[in-house]
Parts: C-alpha cells; sequence; structure tokens
C-alpha cells in the first residue's frame, strides 16, 4: 500500500479547493434565470484552472455537483451536466498543453455521455505530471468516506493507519488540503472533502462565484500564506512556554 506525506508546515498553499456557490442567486440579481449564473460559473471556473496551474499549484479541486444535487429540478441537473460535457471539451486542449492531470471525483454515477467525455480526458492525462484538477461530480464527503472504506474492505486491509486509508480516497495523491474557498457568503463545508479538510485553512467570502476571477484567488493565497499552520503543534520558539 502506497503511504503518504503528512502536511508539511512549511510547504505553502499547494492543494486548493473551492465550493463554487452562489451562481443562482448571481443571476437571479441581475433578473435572469438561475442556469445562467452557471454558464458563467463554468466560465470562471475555467479561468481559475488556468490560473492555478500557472501559479504552480499541485492540485486544484471544484465542487461541481454535489450527491444532493441531484434533488435540483430536472432541467437545473440535465443543464449543468451539458455544461460538464462542454467543460471537459472546451478544456481539453488546455489540459493537454499545460501538463494538467484531469480528473472526477464523486461516486462516478454521471448520465453515460458525459461519463465517457470525463473517461476519455482522464486517460488522455493520466500520464501528465503537473497539477491534478479534480472535478467534484455527484460528490460527496461522506460517500467518499464509505467507499474508501469498501476499497479497504475489498483488499483485505485488516489494520488501517491515516496515511493507508487515505490511498483510498478518490484522489490519492492529495489528502492533505492546504486551503478551502468558498464564495456565495455561507460559512459551512457543506459535505465536501470531508477527511482532507482536517487541517487546511478556511476562507469564506460572501463574492458570488461568476464574480470570482483571478486576481481575488492571488490575494487570498497571499493573505492565506501569512497565517501560521501549525497542525497541532506549538509556535516555533514556544515550546517551553506554560500557559
Ligand atoms: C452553486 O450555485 C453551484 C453549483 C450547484 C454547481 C457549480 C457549478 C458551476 C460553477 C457550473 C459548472 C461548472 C463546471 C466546472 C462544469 P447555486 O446554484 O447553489 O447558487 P445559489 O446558492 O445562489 O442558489
Amino acid at each position: 500500500m502506497k503511504e503518504r506525506e503528512a502536511p508539511s508546515p512549511d510547504e505553502g498553499i499547494k492543494h486548493l479547493a473551492i465550493i463554487m456557490d452562489g451562481n443562482g442567486r448571481w443571476a437571479q440579481t441581475r433578473h435572469r434565470p438561475r442556469v445562467w449564473g452557471h454558464v458563467r460559473g463554468a466560465k470562471i471556473a475555467s479561468r481559475i484552472t488556468e490560473h492555478a496551474s500557472r501559479l504552480g499549484l499541485k492540485s486544484l479541486t471544484l465542487y461541481a455537483f454535489s450527491t444532493e444535487n441531484w434533488k435540483r429540478p430536472e432541467f437545473e441537473v440535465s443543464l449543468l451536466f451539458r455544461l460538464l460535457e462542454k467543460f471537459v471539451a472546451d478544456e481539453r486542449e488546455k489540459v493537454l498543453k499545460n501538463n494538467i492531470r484531469f480528473r472526477v471525483i464523486g461516486n462516478r454515477q454521471l448520465p453515460e455521455k458525459a461519463l465517457l467525455k470525463v473517461k476519455s480526458l482522464e486517460e488522455e492525462s493520466a500520464h501528465h505530471t503537473g497539477m491534478i484538477l479534480n472535478l467534484a461530480i455527484s460528490y460527496g464527503g461522506r460517500d467518499e468516506l464509505l467507499r474508501a472504506f469498501e476499497r479497504a474492505q475489498a483488499a483485505g486491509v485488516t489494520k488501517l493507519t491515516e496515511e493507508g486509508f487515505s490511498s483510498f480516497l478518490d484522489c490519492p495523491e492529495h489528502a492533505n488540503l492546504d486551503l478551502l474557498i468558498r464564495t456565495g457568503g455561507d460559512g459551512r463545508v457543506s459535505n465536501f472533502l470531508l477527511w482532507q479538510l482536517a487541517y487546511a485553512e478556511l476562507w469564506f467570502t460572501d463574492m458570488k462565484w461568476p464574480d470570482f476571477d483571478e486576481q481575488l484567488l492571488e490575494n487570498i493565497l497571499r493573505k492565506v500564506s501569512t497565517r501560521e499552520r501549525r497542525f497541532g503543534a506549538l509556535s516555533e520558539g514556544k515550546e517551553h512556554v506554560r500557559t
């Protein structure tokens, strides 16, 4: 079993995840249908992917469709999957040109056409060594944990370690998230990357996802990198201070 490294305090922000919330409200305040916000949201996702790769991030995980999103009206669900197909087709060139490894995380219960396109780009980019782009689709954090337990069981693992368990997650390479950004004004994690969030920095902004941009991403990365991440230990030089 492949073992994974623990997060190192001096690594900086390498693994970023984003909850791209607020598309519907963004459109509604402009007297447009909610799906218009998703269309604009997909464009922003594309721009942020390119920028994250340029900034040298090791992984970017975008929450595009949760296991709970299946409860939305059928036409919105179907539009979201059409957007996903378009996104995969449009991103192909960028993925190939920039050495990005594309992957979908989640239960993979997608409409057949969308799944075929996803698999094809996953295979084409499987050998890439640059940033990993994870699209979380039909994804739930608890669901991922259950599937990881099932995989461990099927592999006959009887004693689990944290590192060992991580290798059964949907993105085994990056089990430690550095930063979660959530747009749209809510301050919760909504069943996203529950295991990976253990030591992640959290950044919540009221800005709706369609208003997000490259400059804002850079500002957040800069501000978060000044935070001290202690990973449960004490600050440097404070080992002997008793409180
Ligand atoms: C939340 O907005 C966002 C989603 C449910 C999915 C995110 C989808 C996109 C950004 C578009 C597709 C992207 C890709 C990469 C294919 P919301 O509808 O919950 O907004 P609200 O909170 O204002 O209602």
